[in-house]
């Protein structure tokens, strides 16, 4: 069924969200738990399609899954004996890589479809493939999909030429089922990496240095399951501290890690920005009176690339000019035409977007391409004078839950429309 969203913009909206699970860390852990090769629990896991997939995919391997709260699972791998992933959903999302890792460290042998996900660039997989061949694994990529094998994994040590989160996770997966020690250099810092360490180390492998640029698995065979809570989602967090900013709102986003979300309070601040930071919460007061500033985005502790395309609708109201230079992928400005339709006054360059501000917004019919581009859309339809219809939304429903339920209790005039071109029928929900 088709999803649309439509907002009438400049809406007064204030008060506080929460923020649910991180999707980059419950797309680890949920092919995680086919290494734990038992029954694990997960709370805090967010209710997005990519998930769902996911979950779907342990199920046709054998895995019992099953909901137990609104956002806790219980997975039980004990029963799975299929190496191979090749259904075609495999297909739809990037994260699916991970089961190579696990499905190797478990079986020693694993086939998969190749990734998906979303468009925005050159997305190779040449890092996890370096990893899993320096711990024995014999790589074979044929018809459209990966196949790894390996009569024993050995501990090695790996460093890694481009710093990579799927590459840093994938391998310390196949080293848990690694004998000795395995060393990843120029490893991904991102706290998602961390998240997947500490669910890593409760079901027995030893996971040391996560979070800085060496990390050393040393792997076991025997792994047990674990309760363990998905940390809370910094990108989608860091989507409503730009929303904040670009609406001129009070907004008080609950459930967060606040050091996660450093790089972006440091900008919306030199944009001119009141924030607050508690414990588990950071609260954004804009007036409007923004100035320009200068982006880039870069690995972790970096400005996340996941969250170039709302700073973008944040930059678009501030006096003067202001760039953002994209550094991780190669064709992450897609959304930008979009934005043209809504009469803003953006120029690409290469991996530079230069924004010329303030510009007021109108509302128009327009096409997320993916899914930080659908978050983008969403914030810019807020800003903008009259009615903004975003078509695509399968895109932002692959990485944010109850993002209609959450904006209307903020305020915002907002309603999804689903179109079920079976019975020729559209229905507003949420
Ligand atoms: C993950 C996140 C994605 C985020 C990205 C960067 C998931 C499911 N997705 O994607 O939301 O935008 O991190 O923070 O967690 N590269 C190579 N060779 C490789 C692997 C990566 O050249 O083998 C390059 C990529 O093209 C890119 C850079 O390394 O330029 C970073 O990519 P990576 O960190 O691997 O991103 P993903 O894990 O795909």
């Amino acid at each position: 069924m088709a999803s649309r969203i439509r907002i009438k913009g400049r809406k007064k909206i204030q008060g506080a969200i929460s923020v649910g699970g991180a999707k980059n860390a419950a797309l680890a852990i949920i092919p995680a738990t086919l290494l734990a090769g038992d029954k694990c629990i997960l709370e805090n896991v967010p209710q997005i399609t990519d998930v769902l997939t996911f979950q779907n995919i342990l199920r046709e391997m054998g895995a019992s899954v099953q909901q137990t709260a609104d956002n806790t699972f219980e997975i039980d791998t004990t029963e799975v004996t299929q190496w191979q992933a090749v259904s075609e959903s495999m297909n739809s999302f990037r994260a699916s890589y991970y089961v190579l890792g696990v499905l190797l460290a478990r079986f020693k042998r694993a086939k998969a479809v190749l990734p998906g996900g979303c468009n925005i660039g050159l997305r190779p997989i040449d890092q996890h493939i370096k990893g899993f061949e320096a711990l024995g694994g014999k790589v074979k990529i044929e018809h459209g999909t990966i196949s790894v094998e390996a009569e024993k994994l050995t501990g090695n040590t790996i460093y890694l030429d481009v710093v990579s989160v799927g590459a840093t996770i994938n391998i310390m997966f196949a080293a848990a089922g690694a004998e000795g020690t395995t060393v990843i250099e120029n490893a991904a810092r991102e706290p998602e990496v961390v998240d997947v360490a500490n669910f890593l180390n409760g079901i027995g492998v030893r996971v040391r240095g996560a979070g800085t640029a060496t990390i050393r698995i040393t792997g076991t065979e025997f792994r047990r399951g674990v309760t363990h809570p998905v940390i809370p989602d910094r990108i989608e967090a860091g989507t409503w501290l730009a929303m904040a900013v670009a609406t001129n709102s009070d907004i008080t986003v609950h459930n967060v890690i606040p050091v996660h979300l450093e790089a972006v309070i440091a900008k919306l601040k030199e944009m001119g920005a009141k924030v607050a930071e508690g414990e588990d919460y950071v609260r954004v007061i804009s007036n409007g009176n923004l100035r320009s500033v200068d982006l880039k985005t870069f690995p972790y502790p970096g400005l996340p690339t996941d969250l170039q395309s709302q700073m973008m609708i944040a930059l678009l109201h501030a006096n003067g000019v202001s760039t953002i230079i994209e550094n991780i992928f190669n064709n992450r400005f897609r959304c930008v035409p979009e934005l043209q339709r809504m009469g803003v006054n953006v120029k690409v360059d290469g991996n530079m977007a230069i924004i010329d501000g303030p510009k007021r917004l109108s509302g128009s019919v327009v096409y997320a391409t993916d899914l930080r581009c659908a978050a983008a859309l969403i914030i810019a339809g807020l800003c903008a004078e009259g009615e903004t219809t975003i078509e695509n939304i399968f895109h932002l429903d692959r990485g944010y839950e109850k993002v209609v339920k959450k904006l209307r209790a903020l305020g915002a005039d907002i309603v999804r429309e689903t179109y079920d071109e079976l019975n020729d029928q559209m229905t507003i929900i949420d």
